[in-house]
């Protein structure tokens, strides 16, 4: 009788061990390793003979799959995925629980099932749940569901309806019973999402997978489940706010630079065709809030950024960022204290980018920098838009796109613009330039500390 052999399977990234290990020789995570049975060996190792092999097809030669995409009829859904839906393609959705994850694929199915045979299959709620979201959202009577977490079953199940498109909600619930470990481990999502490709690839089913996102932010822990999928899209924002952001993360059709923003209402996820006019909401101008432009895609998008400077008790004063990259502000105080001569030493600085939304482009440290100093001097700029990268030695660089940003921020009434040197104005904006950090705080906030 041949015994089954078993290996530890490191639940964060992976990496399989004989022998079980407190901290993973891997990724070092603690206490992650996980007993599981090892598949078969199958021939590997054998001798390579080199007669079983197969003659390449010069590429001109294969038969060509026109991909004629699914798109969902929700604009800004099918912008973040280049257009639509591919068929046969496996699609990741993560994001954060509550987010509306569920909401966004509920919605996208009722538009296709005008058009296309689709299916939901439901491991984590019960049909009569899925049905009061439907019902809330509207027209979703025609979308067929299944609860079912067994993987073989839902396997079963989309070769037999053979639908266009299949969403599985969550893609940690599914469970494989040959496997022994628990559903939602490596080894299940890993082992789920491998036989659902092969299921995509063979019958052209395109599926979506929703994924719930670890504390650390990465899709269900492994990895590798990345690897796999063809499109990886995240869906942020801030929770108590009802402002949501969808991104490509990977997307083997299309950019991965578009955004598709949404507002979250009651009846389901709103289109926010001008995510820009979202901030008009808020009060601009004040001390440490100053209105920053970012280029997503093809979109330019106003944000205002808000910082508060207050004096620290502790020996390490907080450094808190929402939306910013820790690291980046880490720079653009160092950049302050050292070149604008800003004494944030011993402040608590605090940054946030209003309304959830994630910036990634340098273009904002300007921006950042200023609300900064304006929350540390308690004087505000007046209502601005500010855009420009800062270098270590406390220069500003121009970045691309200046008239775009210029003219998003004109239509939306903000006139006052502070740019790098050699950024070109445009007609109706009084726009001021400066060469360094300190310049910049210099023309925007006159009085000295
Ligand atoms: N009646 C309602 N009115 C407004 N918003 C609602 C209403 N019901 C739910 N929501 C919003 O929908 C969100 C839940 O959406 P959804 O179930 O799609 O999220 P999810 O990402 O699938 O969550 P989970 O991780 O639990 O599966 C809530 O957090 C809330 O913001
Ligand atoms: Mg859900």
């Amino acid at each position: 009788m041949l015994a089954t052999k078993t290996q530890f399977v490191c639940q964060e990234c992976g990496a399989a061990q004989p022998k079980w290990h407190g901290r993973c020789p891997s990724c070092s995570a603690w206490g992650s390793m996980v007993e599981e049975a090892q598949r078969p060996a199958g021939r590997r190792g054998a001798a390579v003979a080199g007669n079983g092999g197969r003659r390449p097809q010069p590429l001109a030669e294969v038969e060509a799959v026109r991909h004629d995409r699914l798109p969902s009829g929700i604009e800004e859904f099918d912008r973040v995925l280049g257009g639509g839906l591919v068929p046969g393609s496996l699609v990741l959705i993560g994001g954060d629980p509550g987010i509306g994850k569920s909401t966004l694929t509920t919605m996208a199915l009722a538009r296709l099932a005008t058009r296309q045979s689709v299916l939901l299959v439901c491991g984590e709620e019960s049909p009569a749940q899925v049905r009061m979201r439907a019902e809330r959202i509207g027209g979703a009577g025609r979308i067929g569901v299944v609860a079912e977490t067994d993987l073989e079953v839902v396997c079963q199940t989309l070769v037999q309806e053979q639908p266009a498109v299949a969403v599985i909600d969550s893609i940690q619930t599914l469970w494989a019973n040959d496997l022994s470990s628990a559903p939602g481990s490596v080894a299940q999502v890993r082992e789920a999402a491998g036989r659902l490709l092969r299921v995509a690839k063979e019958h052209g089913i395109t599926v979506v997978l929703v994924g719930h996102v670890t504390k650390d932010g990465t899709v269900a822990g492994p990895r590798v489940l990345e690897h796999l999928v063809d499109v990886v899209l995240l869906f942020e924002g801030d929770r108590t706010g009802d402002l949501r952001v969808l991104r490509a993360a990977k997307n083997r059709f299309g950019s991965t630079a578009e955004i598709g923003v949404f507002e979250m209402t009651a009846t389901g996820l709103a289109a926010v065709g001008d995510p820009s006019a979202l901030l008009g909401r808020g009060d601009l101008g004040g001390p440490g809030s100053v209105v920053a432009c970012a280029v997503e895609g093809t979109r330019p998008l106003l944000l205002e950024v808000q910082a508060l400077v207050a004096p620290s008790e502790l020996p390490m004063p907080r450094r808190l960022a929402t939306g910013v990259d820790r690291n980046r502000l880490a720079m653009i105080l160092a950049v302050l204290q050292r070149h604008a001569e800003l004494p944030l030493g011993s402040a608590d600085v605090f940054v946030n980018v209003a309304g959830g939304v994630d910036v990634h482009e340098p273009a904002a440290d300007l921006a950042i920098a200023l609300a900064i100093a304006s929350a540390q001097r308690g004087l505000p700029t007046g209502p601005l838009v500010a855009f420009g990268e800062i270098g270590l030695t406390g220069r500003l660089r121009a970045v691309p796109q200046a008239e775009r940003r210029l003219r998003e921020a004109q239509r939306l009434g903000l006139t006052h613009a502070l740019a790098p040197g050699g950024t070109l104005g445009v007609a109706g904006t009084s726009l001021r330039t400066a060469q360094t950090v300190a310049e910049a705080i210099a023309v925007t906030l006159p009085a000295g500390p």
